[in-house]
């Protein structure tokens, strides 16, 4: 993994495990540090799956807001990992079928599952600017990053 990434990792370690904020600053705070230290992340959300329904919500984010708060399962590249239990990177958007676009600027997405007890209770979602914008250090950094997320719950 690229060192600035373990940088990062770190940090998000030491503010997740020790600081006194509430679970939703500190999703906050990860995601606007998302955006501010790595160029190609455009947009970073969190969303949670809502209780008694096949449907995510979306809790917190950085970047344009979107209308898309609330996603079937099933539906577009959120909705499929709310299915798979699995990362899924998408270097082209263009080039996919179930796809719900956030705006014609958005070119590469990455989304990976949140997991509490082996049980898929969300996820991380990450949009870029630019096509092929994230690699397998991306999903290392936030399977990573998801792992610690889930000890919050
Ligand atoms: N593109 C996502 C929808 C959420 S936005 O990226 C914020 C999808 O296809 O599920």
């Amino acid at each position: 993994m690229k060192q600035h990434y373990f940088q990062l990792l770190e940090a998000f370690e030491a503010y997740l495990r020790n600081q006194e904020a509430s679970t939703d600053d500190k999703l906050q705070w990860v995601c606007d540090t998302l955006c501010e230290r790595l160029p190609n992340y455009d947009w970073a959300g969190f969303y949670f799956h809502q209780k008694d329904k096949d449907e995510l919500f979306l809790k917190v984010f950085c970047g344009e807001p979107t209308e898309h708060t609330h996603i079937p399962f099933g539906k577009g590249i959120c909705g499929q990992v709310a299915l798979s239990n699995e990362t899924f990177l998408v270097p082209d958007v263009s080039l996919q079928d179930n796809y719900i676009s956030c705006g014609i600027t958005v070119k590469s997405e990455i989304v990976v599952p949140i997991f509490v007890n082996g049980k898929n209770i969300g996820q991380i979602d990450i949009d870029s600017h630019v096509k092929n914008a994230f690699d397998q250090d991306d999903v290392l950094l936030l399977e990573k990053l998801a792992v610690e997320v889930g000890r919050l719950f």
